[in-house]
């Protein structure tokens, strides 16, 4: 297995260029489900989880061609109605076609996602809002037989605003007869970027963004071309590269109306930051002031960029307390940021990160994707060499991002 050797202590300078978002691709990609017909996507990025999810549309009957940042997609022919558990347990994600393929053809096979390194990842309000737009669903063997002659709009109130829950009825509801009406729901850039995707295929979705969507149920989409939008989480990870190595940093090709918040707490932490229309440049300290954070659903400080962070403040001049209020297991990287020297204690939900004046190269291991990229950002500020193993899990959401960073002047290889 592949692993990274970064030797540390190095500033990262000059700019880098953000990838399409990886959350926006995978919703947009099941959504192609819902028209018969051929999609061209532009700025998808090149990771395992859009090649997985390729598969997995692939096994339901479409054609799908790569080229370049652009991949054509062809659902005329969807033959196939189930998800099997092979490929959705490597990529819950794929949970999203359930919708999709419910609205198109009346009956859907998915595997239940089961849990992963951060969480159980529970799919029930997924479930609930399918069931009160009238699909029959049961499971049986770790999976969702569903079926349903026409969903039918109504009004679903979410108790929590699940992201995918989110996009996987307003995917269902599109195709609806009647209209649906989301309570609470998530508000992330993402979602928007779906239903703005959807409304160029004919849907008729508003609201996106805000916490109360309303989709018209209409008889038919169409195919149409859509472009994803940057990748925040990877834009989020580059400026914090720039302000632990203490250099200076610009991301290009960005959304910084999606980073406000993260702009906010770099500096808050001493960091510089300069905001164009479609860049960021940060400037790095040697050591951040120390902050605290608590993760939310998005306009909220996102939870994806939870360990980003605790890399930052784990040299900090003092301590911060980061809670992490989304999932109920993502501190796995803290463990191993200990042993490159970081002082961090969990007491269940909160962090506590003492700032330390350096840390110290050390063979780490990655668990889940946004904890490899933290100990990637530990690496790079750390004295001597890091070695992070089963970086499988950076190529999920990062595209080559060893080779992003050594075109900043990070001394980083990967290693076969
Ligand atoms: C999306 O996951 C993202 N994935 C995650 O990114 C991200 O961390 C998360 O949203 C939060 O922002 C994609 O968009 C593909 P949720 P999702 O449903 O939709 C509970 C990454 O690193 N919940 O908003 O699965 C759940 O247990 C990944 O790119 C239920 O209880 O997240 C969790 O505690 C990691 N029942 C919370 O809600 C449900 O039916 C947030 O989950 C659904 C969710």
């Amino acid at each position: 297995m592949d692993y990274i050797e970064i030797e540390g202590g190095v500033q990262l300078n000059g700019c880098a260029r953000i990838s399409g978002a990886k959350n926006a691709a995978l919703p947009i990609m099941a959504s192609l489900l819902l028209a018969g017909g051929e999609t061209r996507l532009r700025n998808v990025p090149r990771l395992r989880d859009v090649a997985t999810f390729s598969q997995v549309l692939q096994a339901l009957g479409a054609k799908i061609r790569a080229e370049s940042h652009e991949l054509i997609v062809d659902t005329t022919t969807i033959d196939g109605y189930e998800a099997p558990y092979e490929l959705v347990k490597t990529m819950r994600a794929s949970f999203l076609v359930l919708g999709p393929l419910l609205a198109r053809t009346g009956r859907a096979k998915v595997s239940l996602p089961g849990g992963c390194a951060i969480g159980g990842r529970p799919v029930n309000l997924h479930l609930e809002g399918l069931q009160a737009l009238g699909a029959q669903l049961e499971i049986e063997q770790g999976y969702v037989h569903a079926h349903v002659d026409r969903l039918r709009g109504t009004t679903i109130g979410l108790p929590f605003p699940t992201v995918t829950g989110t996009e996987n009825i307003m995917m269902a509801a599109a195709l609806a007869e009647g209209i649906t009406i989301i309570e609470n729901a998530a508000r992330e850039p993402e979602v928007v970027n779906l239903a703005d995707a959807l409304n160029g295929m004919g849907a008729r979705v508003a609201g996106a963004g805000s916490a109360r969507i309303v989709i018209e149920g209409v008889p038919q989409l169409q195919p149409a071309t859509h472009e994803i939008i940057p990748d925040r989480i990877e834009a989020g990870t580059f400026l914090v590269a720039g302000a632990i190595t203490g250099g200076e940093v610009t991301i290009d090709g960005c959304r910084p109306d999606h980073l406000g918040v993260l702009i906010e707490c770099l500096r808050a932490v001493g960091a510089g930051v300069d905001v164009g229309d479609d860049w960021v440049r940060v400037t790095g300290v040697d050591r951040a002031r120390p902050i605290d954070i608590i993760t939310a659903p998005y306009p909220g400080f996102p939870t994806d960029m939870q360990a980003q962070m605790m890399a930052l403040l784990s040299r900090a001049v003092g301590t911060s307390v980061i809670s992490e209020t989304v999932f109920e297991n993502r501190f796995m990287h803290a463990a191993e940021l200990c042993r490159m020297g970081a002082t961090i204690h969990i007491s269940g939900a909160e962090a506590t990160v003492t700032g330390v004046p350096a840390l110290h190269g050390a063979a780490v291991m990655a668990t889940d994707l946004r904890a490899s990229a933290s100990l990637i950002l530990a690496g790079l500020a750390a004295q001597g060499i890091t070695t992070v193993s089963r970086v499988y899990h950076l190529d999920r959401g990062y595209e080559h991002i060893e080779v992003k960073l050594a075109a900043l002047g990070a001394k980083i290889r990967r290693m076969p």
